[in-house]
């Protein structure tokens, strides 16, 4: 497996794969890679010839206040895990080497990126969609993996992919989750013991408004009370949203149907934690 950390040696890399007829995955992550991760990577290599895995703590999609400068960094045991998983590169850069000369040039998804998180994380979206936009000009690949977990981010790259033409397929893979439920995140090793047994029920009340959707129940109201009850319960939990839209508006809706998306984003102690399902 290969390192590079400049735009211009990964842009030759993937030049060369695409010559020799090579379909180029990309997975976009910021490193501290867990097994979520390493689903999209595997997915990545099972359907690509050639994977590029980038990690980089993208500044520009943190807020002042948020967790930059704290976020884990564990690139060595990173580069293994990508390695065991089937990646052939490891784009690596710099912060100057994405924004070079304190560049000032931003792609902003109107709309959808103020909903949902980007509602609670101002200006969020907008870092992610300039720099995933970078990623794809600079790997320009074929296919790119992104999980569901972050369900608004798919629907803000699918929204910038579709307006700008980029011509990439965009590959959304299910949930990695703990055997309790917890859903996999590199912010949870940030929860103490028993923060980490109260963010339970974020997944508790997933299955809760699953299954009262499977029974006929599909009033909004009545499935964001449910869920509601279920995060009251816990002192250390506050909610930031519970949420039932349409995917790719992130629009809320009245009446769930199946395709649904329910989101939930809510603080546990000092971590702000998001889960989500597709209603079916
Ligand atoms: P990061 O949080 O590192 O996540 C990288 C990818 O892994 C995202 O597509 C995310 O949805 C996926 N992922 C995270 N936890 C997962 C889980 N439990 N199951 C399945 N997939 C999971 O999302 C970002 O980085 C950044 O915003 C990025 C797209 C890299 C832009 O900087």
């Amino acid at each position: 497996m290969q390192i590079i950390h400049t735009v211009s040696e990964l842009r030759h890399w993937s030049r060369q794969q695409r010559a020799a007829g090579k379909i180029i995955g990309l997975v976009p992550t910021l490193g501290a890679l867990h097994a979520g991760h390493a689903s999209l990577i595997r997915a990545a290599h099972k359907a690509c010839d050639a994977v590029a895995v980038s990690i980089f703590v993208n500044p520009t999609q943190f807020g002042p206040n948020e967790d930059f400068s704290r976020y884990p960094r564990t690139f060595d045991a990173d580069c293994k895990l990508a390695e065991a998983e089937g990646a052939d590169v490891i784009f690596a850069p710099s912060v100057e080497e994405i924004y070079p000369n304190n560049a000032t040039t931003f792609v902003e998804v109107a709309e959808l990126s103020d909903r949902l998180d980007g509602a609670s994380r101002p200006g969020h979206f907008r870092g992610v969609a300039t720099v995933v936009s970078k990623l794809f000009i600079a790997a320009e690949p074929d296919r790119t993996y992104f999980g569901q977990k972050d369900a608004a981010q798919v629907a803000v790259l699918r929204r910038m992919t579709a307006d700008l033409r980029l011509g990439v397929e965009i590959v959304v893979c299910p949930i990695i989750r703990d055997p309790d439920g917890l859903a996999l995140s590199s912010r949870n090793i940030y929860l103490s013991a028993e923060e980490r047994k109260q963010a339970l029920s974020l997944s508790r009340a997933i299955r809760r408004v699953e299954t009262l959707f499977t029974n006929g129940v599909s009033d909004t109201t009545v499935l964001i009370a449910a869920a509601e009850k279920l995060l009251q319960n816990e002192e250390k939990i506050r909610i930031d949203y519970i949420a039932l839209v349409d995917w790719s508006t992130l629009l809320p809706v009245e009446i769930a149907t199946p395709g649904t998306l329910l989101a939930i984003a809510a603080h546990v102690g000092a971590t702000r934690l998001i889960d989500n399902t597709i209603l079916h």
